[in-house]
């Protein structure tokens, strides 16, 4: 689908954040998960995916209970959510489009790739579609230099992509 209203007109959308609701099943992991480090800080990496798998995704209220649980600091928390990008931040689209951009996948035309992405989702790199199915992003080498460019759909990697072949990934993953 292509958008036809020009990207620098698009209003941004806005998606609510998630209400954290752990089971209690999920909070004795959690306390199991930092019951096994010497320091409560060391478990941050653990305990954080434990929240995004339950939560859907790393929000403000996230960081904040997750910083009561480890003793530490909102701020520290945001340091950790903010350096790693595969966390899942609020408004995620349900299907993560990782375009890599380092310089054998750029060398080898993964412009081309975003440019097609932009083009079919109606979005810039950083953004999700209105309906919420597809967030685009650029990322560092994905580790396979010597298929690019390449890809990560969600936990999938796309090897040898072809600006051709984008339509043909979103309706595959528009399905899922
Ligand atoms: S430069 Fe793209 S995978 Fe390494």
């Amino acid at each position: 689908m292509t958008s036809s209203i020009p990207l620098r007109l698009r209003p941004v959308v806005t998606f609510p954040e998630k209400p954290v609701a752990l089971s209690d099943a999920a909070r004795r992991e959690a306390k199991a998960i930092v019951a096994r480090y010497p320091e409560k800080r060391a478990a941050i990496l653990p305990v954080l995916w434990l929240y995004e798998r339950e939560v859907g995704e790393i929000n403000l209220a996230v960081e904040r209970e997750v910083a009561l649980l480890l003793d530490i600091s909102p701020a520290q928390v945001r340091e950790v959510t903010t350096f790693y990008t595969m966390f899942r931040r609020p408004g995620t689209g349900r299907h993560v489009v990782q375009v890599c951009h380092t310089v054998s996948c750029a060398l080898r035309g993964a412009g081309r790739v975003v440019a097609a992405f932009r083009e079919h989702l109606g979005i810039d790199p950083g953004e999700t579609t209105p309906d919420g199915l597809f967030t685009l992003m650029k990322v560092e080498c994905l580790g396979a230099c010597e298929h690019a460019p390449c890809l990560q759909m969600d936990d999938v990697q796309v090897n040898d992509v072809t600006p051709e072949g984008v339509p043909g990934l979103i309706e595959e993953y528009r399905a899922k």
